[in-house]
């Protein structure tokens, strides 16, 4: 009987150690997750349901992660792009616009800046931020010239499934957004071709190492850097630029962080 009520009580003492350590784990993530620099209160189970999921993970990277939304696939769980964020609006993966969106006041490209023979049409405050760098790089020698600036959503659907036809969905994914989320619909992202070296490689040229140390004082980001696909779903992008404004481009620049950890933190969150 003695040994019963023993075995009763060490098996009593080994679950309340469990409980107790467990909980005390979990209070150590807490701390250690509202310490991190990017740290956002409503996002604390999703930061520990994803620890759970990958402990070999650093707090940081976890809390990089989550803010950017990779606890659900990409084009899962998507939720409508805020219009009201305006030059902050952020469209990607998670973030969509739809179909009737038709940018964001827009004004047509002088043909002097564009590399085809074609229109094109961008965000008003962008453009005039886009004259500003372009006259100052264009005093350094660089010459560059836009080849893609807003697309419709239709314009997407038609080059997304060309993708598609010759690469495949899972290929074309990488390099081509879904209509709907494309930041060239808002009016705010254009691509870049030099007008002093012919190259299909932009990176090789004077004007994206001018772009690279530059753009962020006239409020142009490198939207999808080296490295970062798997946070922003694009491969390396150096051609496509997009408009955010000095203040956040200037962040994003000197904290060499993408725009979704910048719209989560100081846009969403506020
Ligand atoms: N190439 C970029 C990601 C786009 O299609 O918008
Ligand atoms: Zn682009």
């Amino acid at each position: 009987m003695q040994k019963i009520i023993f075995l009763n009580s060490l098996v009593l003492i080994i679950i309340f150690l469990i409980f107790y350590f467990n909980s005390k784990k979990s209070n150590n993530s807490n701390d250690h997750f509202s310490k991190e620099e990017y740290y956002i209160e409503d996002n604390l189970e999703r930061y520990l349901k994803y620890y759970k999921q990958n402990e070999n993970k650093s707090f940081s990277d976890i809390v990089r992660e989550i803010n950017c939304n990779l606890d659900y696939q990409f084009y899962n769980g998507v939720e409508r792009s805020n219009s009201l964020d305006k030059i902050l609006i952020l469209v990607n993966k998670h973030y969509t616009l739809d179909k009737e969106f038709e940018g964001i006041d827009l004004v047509k490209v002088d043909d002097k800046f564009a590399y085809y023979d074609k229109e094109y049409y961008m965000n008003k405050e962008a453009y005039e931020n886009f004259i500003k760098m372009w006259l100052d790089a264009n005093l350094e020698g660089c010459d560059f010239g836009i080849y893609s600036a807003y697309r419709s959503y239709d314009r997407q659907v038609f080059l997304y499934n060309n993708y598609v036809a010759v690469d495949g969905a899972e290929k074309a994914d990488t390099y081509s957004a879904r209509a709907g989320s494309s930041e060239h619909q808002t009016g705010l992202a254009i691509d870049l071709k030099s007008r002093t070296k012919k190259t299909d490689y932009f990176e090789t040229t004077k004007e994206y190492d001018w772009l690279l140390k530059n753009s962020y004082k006239y409020g142009f980001i490198l939207r999808y850097k080296e490295n970062t696909e798997y946070l922003t779903g694009y491969q390396f992008e150096p051609w496509h630029y997009r408009y955010c404004g000095v203040e956040c481009a200037t962040y994003i620049y000197e904290n060499n962080i993408t725009f979704e950890e910048y719209y989560e933190y100081f846009v969403k969150n506020k």
